[in-house]
């Protein structure tokens, strides 16, 4: 349950309010590609526009390391506001400074500022008492609903604190809520679909998930270690050679959590792969477990090793058939699913989409959450690119709960205090 105040539990009515949001959206030549996180910021917006406050609205917006770096101005997410928004949108071009004060003076109630990247000081990162002053120095009170930046004790999430009265919107507080709920008190049987590209990345998680899940299955380029690890061909694969042996302490641990309770630990055992990450390359389905694809096609002549066999120079960039439908079985069985990462490349614009070829395993997934094989669990969905994919595909609203945050939902996940919600006030 959520201990700290929310922007219900004070008077807003008539303030001056510095909002935190989290504005880190992808952005490619200046227009702003995926707009989720926007969206989602508005119910507090709406809220507290209702009660007449003045907003100064604040947010980091990639990573400028301290200094100005134009590609990453805020302007263009300001021009995606005012196109949902009932208000004057203006624009500060820094976060502090006099400027800014003049323009929250001069501005009306019900209106909105949105002011320049906090990271193009450094002191935002430092997390600085003097610079998180000068934020807080034209505001009554202080909103955090950046929930994708908790997990940064960074001036605008912690210091800030220091000098203002300090609350949650509601989108921090239904994240929050929403992802401690599932970890500790999920309907069960749980089941957790992993992937990306690093197991460190994931450690605490997958370890996490080890002890709490019924079934935990790994995808995406990750799988490619655990499979390295377990002395599988991988041809050309993306690996972490450094993982492996954190790859097999994994599995030693998923093997003994499986010996004292009814546990699954699944690794694909078949995949799509290619010479390249073209559209253009040729695809087949190689595997590590009966080849029933390279039998059938092969009937009644024996089947030569490399019709299913990866060859050196190619690469795994999806799971298999046998494995996404694998996991879309299990799905029919559980009652709530946590799946963060896609299983293979879906990020490259030119092969993206459920015609493209490495997005079968994904597709697989998301037909199975969303009751087509009949059984429709829970669903929690986090992760930059699985959000982005299914944001691309027009998807979103028909999840149970898609996550704002990267790390940290990740970070909630794995039982670690964040920062930036520890700082707001408790709830009497
Ligand atoms: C995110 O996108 O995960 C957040 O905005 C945090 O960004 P950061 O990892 O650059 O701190």
């Amino acid at each position: 349950m959520f201990t700290k105040k929310t922007v219900e539990d004070i008077d807003c009515e008539a303030k001056t309010i510095l909002l935190r949001v989290d504005y880190n959206v992808p952005l490619d030549n200046g227009r702003v590609t995926d707009n989720y996180r926007i969206k989602q910021s508005l119910k507090t917006i709406e809220y507290l526009l209702a009660k007449h406050a003045k907003l100064i609205l604040i947010s980091h917006l990639g990573r400028p390391d301290g200094k100005v770096v134009p590609e990453l101005s805020l302007k263009p997410v300001a021009d995606v506001l005012r196109g949902m928004v009932n208000c004057e949108v203006l624009f500060a071009e820094d976060c502090i400074g006099e400027a800014v004060a003049a323009k929250v003076k001069a501005m009306p109630s019900g209106q909105i500022l949105l002011c320049e990247n906090l990271r193009f000081h450094p002191e935002e990162e430092q997390n600085d008492e003097t610079f998180a002053g000068q934020l807080a120095a034209t505001a009554e009170l202080f909103v955090q609903d950046g929930f994708g930046v908790v997990h940064r004790a960074h001036a605008s999430t912690e210091a800030v604190t220091h000098f203002l009265p300090s609350v949650s919107g509601f989108l921090l507080k239904n994240e929050v809520d929403t992802i401690t709920n599932v970890m500790a008190n999920p309907d069960r049987p749980l089941m957790a679909v992993l992937g990306g590209a690093k197991i460190a990345d994931k450690l605490d998680l997958i370890k996490k998930f080890i002890s709490i899940a019924d079934v935990v299955a790994v995808g995406g380029a990750m799988a490619n270690t655990f499979l390295m690890a377990s002395d599988k061909p991988i041809g050309d694969s993306l690996v972490d050679k450094n993982e492996i042996p954190l790859a097999k302490d994994i599995m030693d641990l998923a093997e003994k959590e499986s010996k004292n309770r009814r546990f699954v630990f699944n690794l694909p055992f078949d995949a799509v792969v290619a010479s390249k990450v073209d559209s253009n390359a040729a695809t087949r389905i190689v595997d590590w477990g009966s080849h029933v694809i390279a039998d059938v096609e092969n009937y009644p002549k024996r089947v030569p090793l490399s019709d299913y066999q990866i060859r050196p120079d190619e690469k795994i960039l999806d799971i298999g058939p046998f494995s996404g439908s694998f996991i879309a079985g299990c799905m029919q069985s559980v009652n709530s699913v946590v799946w963060n990462g896609t299983m293979g490349v879906t990020e490259t614009a030119s092969i993206q989409g459920p015609i493209g070829p490495y997005a079968h395993g994904t597709e697989l997934i998301i037909e199975a959450l969303l009751g087509q094989f009949g059984h429709r669990p829970f669903s929690l969905i986090g992760g930059g690119d699985t959000v982005g994919y299914i944001e691309n595909r027009g998807l979103i609203g028909q999840f149970n709960h898609v996550s704002t945050g990267g790390g940290a939902s990740l970070e909630l996940m794995a039982g670690r205090k964040l920062p930036g919600v520890e700082a707001l006030e408790d709830k009497e």
